[in-house]
């Protein structure tokens, strides 16, 4: 050895050797523990009421806002592509302080899930988000405790769960497959799930955005539906902080119906993410939220990392973690990207 003359033994031949399984690709296919399959891809969708062409979003390069026809269209090369769910958010011309176009069935976002439903069919998974914060003036995901109330202008917790009942009831009505309630209120869950048993909706399953925390990372979707909020969701969203809590949360919900439970967001989360696919015994889903993705695209764009490989290793992180299924915005590529060209 080069420090024999110092008196250091030569190394000893290493009799276990790792690298052996990762000779060649061959090789390390065969081991491989985590596989991104397209059909476990959740897809978030854009769907804005008053526009004759798609809208690009600045801040989410690619991703745009959705005509009710272009949705159809996209929804199609989705299922197309193998993704195995899609996950619909509406931006209304009109808002006002109690969200009601939310539950209204002439509201874009139930527009849209009916015209998606008719377009696929059973083909995908058509999912749509529950939660007031795009129908409401003020931005919140409830309603806001009146003036008058001392605590006017805090977000109220239990008069927001008739809306979100009415909301997920007017969505399994326009066609939807599967719920899901994001708007952190306590108890929302089996409200939803009291209110679709109620109308003869017990097929429509839940899921339930159980670790919400309040995150810098939604940046960009703010602009994706034009959000009008001032201020922030740290009264109802979880601090960043905790843990522990997260676990609580999913818990309680998978105590309260929820059929897959969600950590949100997802990379900065993945000690949660794990907690809670170590303990439900409901599928776990995981975010990867607007933030996460405009970061891997904002660096890609400037030649500062490939771009691919990233995004292949971002979800394969998330999955590796315990996802069963991932909601990103690179759904669709990557399915087209596993299915090969064409
Ligand atoms: C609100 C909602 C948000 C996202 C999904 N649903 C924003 C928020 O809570 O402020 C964020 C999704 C993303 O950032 O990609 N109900």
């Amino acid at each position: 050895g080069i420090l024999t003359s110092r008196g250091v033994p030569a190394p000893e031949r290493p009799v276990i050797r790792p690298r052996r399984l990762r000779a060649t690709a061959a090789m390390r296919a065969l081991v491989a523990q985590t596989r991104i399959d397209p059909a476990r891809l959740i897809q978030p969708l854009f769907v804005r009421e008053g526009i004759d062409e798609p809208r690009p979003i600045e801040a989410m390069p690619g991703v745009v806002q959705h005509t009710l026809d272009s949705l159809r269209r996209e929804a199609a090369a989705c299922a197309a592509a193998g993704v195995g769910a899609i996950d619909l958010f509406g931006v209304p011309e009109r808002r006002d302080e109690t969200g009601s176009g939310a539950w209204a069935a002439e509201g874009i976002l139930n527009r849209g899930v009916a015209a998606v439903r008719e377009e696929v069919g059973d083909a995908l998974v058509v999912c749509a988000d529950t939660c007031l914060d795009e129908f409401t003036s003020h931005g919140h995901c409830g309603l806001l405790r009146p003036e008058g109330d001392p605590r006017a202008g805090e977000v109220d917790n239990d008069s927001t769960l008739a809306c979100y009942q009415a909301m997920a009831v007017a969505q399994a009505e326009a066609g939807a497959h599967m719920v899901s309630p994001s708007g952190m209120m306590d108890g929302q869950v089996a409200a939803i799930r009291a209110a679709l048993d109620a109308t003869g909706h017990d097929d429509v399953a839940i899921l339930a955005y159980s670790a919400k925390y309040a995150s810098a990372y939604f940046g960009p979707f703010r602009e994706a539906v034009g959000s009008t909020l001032t201020g922030d969701r740290r009264t109802y969203q979880q601090d960043p902080a905790n843990r522990r809590e997260g676990l609580r949360e999913a818990m309680l919900d998978v105590a309260e119906g929820a059929d897959i439970v969600m950590v949100k967001p997802s990379g900065p989360y993945l000690d949660v993410l794990a907690d809670v696919a170590a303990a439900s015994p409901v599928p776990v889903a995981a975010y990867q939220v607007s933030g996460e993705f405009a970061m891997v695209e904002a660096a890609a764009r400037h030649g500062w990392i490939d771009r691919e490989r990233v995004i292949a290793e971002s979800v394969l992180g998330i999955m590796r973690a315990g996802a069963d299924t991932v909601l990103t915005y690179w759904a669709r590529e990557i399915a087209e990207g596993l299915r090969g060209p064409g």
